[in-house]
């Protein structure tokens, strides 16, 4: 390894230059920008490991909490994100370092560890196994009532006032298996697709994340509400001629059966216990 040039640094993205290095690593590596977090609230919960040459920072392993609601119960949980090694820094084992590093931190504080990846085979070794989920469709018929929508822009600060202020409120969308975040990788989610649309229910006290690709299909990313409305009833609200459901979340609580279940390759893993073998779940795809 070549650390003998290099300094390891702990819990760093909390300090303007190191947040500042890791927003410059995600860019250069993902093109992902995430700056607006510096408006929009950074997720407190983050835990940053990494290799620094100097003030330039060439490798990265972090961890953010969640809670999981598995099987009924809440159960807390880390995910891990901003995995890269910089071009020039790979094949000295940087990345098995950090992940060593990160995962005996998780492991001491958490039975699980979640992630999305297009590379799994990066992280079998690690324990983590891929976690199957599911796309749910079905007709829909809206209920009765009137349409009450209003879209959101995160370009207004009220706008994203309200969404941090329902987060605080919201329950999990399922209890059978969902995760609760801090709202940061949602608000990244919407930034970067602009085909996801956040709208605002105010008779349900609820938003929605949905993707307006078919008028006819409600596609469903994310209910964000202290109580979660029924599925047609979300669809009355948002007053679309809506018919057919397609729901990126477990409908456990939308009152709402699906007719028919596909497997969904998100990349999602997980490395812990996983109580849900047989069950078709799905976490929201509100991350980035
Ligand atoms: C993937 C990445 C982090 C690996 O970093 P690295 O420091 O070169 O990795 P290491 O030297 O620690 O290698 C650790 C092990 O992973 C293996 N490995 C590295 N890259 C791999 C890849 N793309 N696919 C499969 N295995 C890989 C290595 O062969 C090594 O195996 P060994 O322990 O048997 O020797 C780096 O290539 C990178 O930043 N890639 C682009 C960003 C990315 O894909 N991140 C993951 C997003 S989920």
């Amino acid at each position: 390894m070549a650390a003998a040039k290099l300094d390891f640094r702990f819990d760093f993205a909390h300090t303007p230059a190191g947040r500042a290095e890791l927003a410059r690593l995600i860019r250069d590596e993902f093109e992902i920008d995430v700056t607006p977090l510096d408006r929009l609230g950074h997720d407190p919960s983050v835990v940053a490991f990494g290799w620094w040459a100097g003030d330039e920072l060439v490798a990265n392993v972090s961890l953010y909490g969640r809670t999981l609601w598995l099987a009924g119960e809440p159960t807390p949980a880390f995910g891990l994100q901003s995995v890269v090694v910089r071009p020039a820094w790979r094949g000295h084992g940087l990345f098995r370092d950090l992940m060593t590093r990160a995962l005996a931190f998780a492991d001491a504080r958490a039975p699980r560890v979640t992630l999305s990846t297009e590379t799994p085979e990066l992280y079998r070794r690690f324990g983590f196994r891929d976690l199957a989920e599911t796309v749910f469709r079905g007709p829909l018929r809206p209920a009765a009532g009137a349409p009450n929508a209003r879209r959101l822009s995160l370009a207004d600060d009220a706008d994203v006032a309200l969404v941090r202020a329902l987060y605080a409120r919201r329950e999990p969308t399922s209890r059978l298996c969902a995760a609760c975040d801090h709202p940061a990788p949602f608000f990244l989610k919407t930034l970067e697709s602009p085909e996801i649309a956040l709208h605002h229910l105010p008779d349900l006290d609820a938003i929605v994340a949905i993707e307006e690709t078919t008028p006819e299909v409600l596609t469903l990313l994310d209910v964000v509400a202290a109580d979660i409305p029924p599925l047609a009833t979300i669809a009355a609200a948002l007053g679309a001629p809506i018919d057919e459901a397609e729901v990126h979340l477990t409908p456990d609580r939308l009152a709402w059966t699906p007719a028919r279940e596909e497997p969904d390759d998100a990349g999602a893993m997980v490395r812990g216990p996983w109580p849900l073998d047989r069950r078709a779940v799905a976490f929201s795809p509100m991350q980035v």
